[in-house]
């Protein structure tokens, strides 16, 4: 990555893509940093351009609004140069289908799945203009299998995992490399970590600090690795879950993922 170039981080204001953030200003990137707005972005962004003297602009939008989104991204790519762009954004959440509201659904499909999946096409010809540029999508090892009481959240997992690898192929020889992360449980918030608590040692199984599995995404994308699994208990446990019948994985996991319901997120 050259100096004048940027990298548009979205769900920059917290948890995995706040690290993301700082790492890549502490490498020198310039950064568009993406939340919605009212949270700390701006405050993030002046602290960056102080700490690592680089450029950071706070970006704050409802990423869920289709039509802001487009407006918005066409006219950030017009003025900066990106040349990385790493798709953080999303939200998941556990709870009984119908104790989920649709507009807790919708959110999570308009966030995970349709957000990313606009964000990547318009910035492709952006990309494209480097010699060497990047796609970073974040995925989770919740993409490898069925999950009851997560339902919706995995599926949109698997499609950001199944859009990127199908990406990565059709771009190939274009400079343009594409990479798909799949985290384990992260801490990022108090939320998700109570969550985590919850589902006692299982749980707790492949747990990273994040500021570890951000450098760990970084270090593999910038590389051009296609798939990332970071941890190697993550890579164990990826391992082990695949020798089993899918029907069997289906069970255990949504048996130990029922723990985490009195957490849920339903509204
Ligand atoms: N936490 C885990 O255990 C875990 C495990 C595997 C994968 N992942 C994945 O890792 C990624 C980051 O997760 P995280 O736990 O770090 O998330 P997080 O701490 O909840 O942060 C989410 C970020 O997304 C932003 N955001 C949420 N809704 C938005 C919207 N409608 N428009 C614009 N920005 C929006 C938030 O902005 P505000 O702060 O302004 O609300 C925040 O910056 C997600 O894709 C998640 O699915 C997480």
């Amino acid at each position: 990555m050259t100096g004048r170039n940027y990298v548009l981080i979205t769900g920059a204001s917290s948890g995995l893509g706040r690290e993301f953030a700082i790492k890549c200003a502490q490498r020198g990137m310039n950064v568009l940093l993406f939340a919605l707005p009212g949270g700390n972005t701006q405050s993030l962004a002046h602290e960056l351009r102080l700490a690592f003297g680089v450029d950071a602009q706070a970006i704050e939008l409802d990423m869920t609004d289709s039509a802001e989104l487009i407006s918005t991204v066409n006219t950030i790519a017009e003025r900066y140069p990106i040349q990385f762009l790493i798709n953080n954004a999303g939200v998941g959440g556990t709870s009984s289908i119908l104790q989920t509201s649709w507009e807790r659904i919708d959110n999570i499909i308009q966030l995970n799945v349709r957000s990313t999946t606009l964000i990547t096409r318009i910035l492709i010809p952006h990309l494209m203009k480097h010699a060497q540029s990047y796609i970073m999508n974040i995925s989770s090892m919740a993409a490898f299998s069925p999950i009851a009481y997560k339902t919706v959240y995995p599926a949109s997992k698997a499609f950001i995992s199944s859009f990127s690898l199908s990406l990565r192929e059709e771009l190939a020889g274009t400079g343009v490399s594409v990479s798909v992360v799949y985290p384990g449980p992260i801490m990022t918030n108090s939320y998700t970590a109570r969550r985590i608590i919850a589902q006692g040692l299982k749980g707790k199984m492949g747990l990273l600090p994040t500021s570890s599995i951000a450098a760990i995404a970084l270090a593999g994308t910038l590389g051009r690795q296609p798939t990332i699994v970071p941890g190697f208990m993550n890579k164990l446990n990826h391992l082990l879950m695949a020798l089993l019948p899918g029907t069997w994985r289906l069970k255990i996991i949504s048996r130990a993922v029922k723990k985490e319901i009195s957490f849920s997120v339903t509204a």
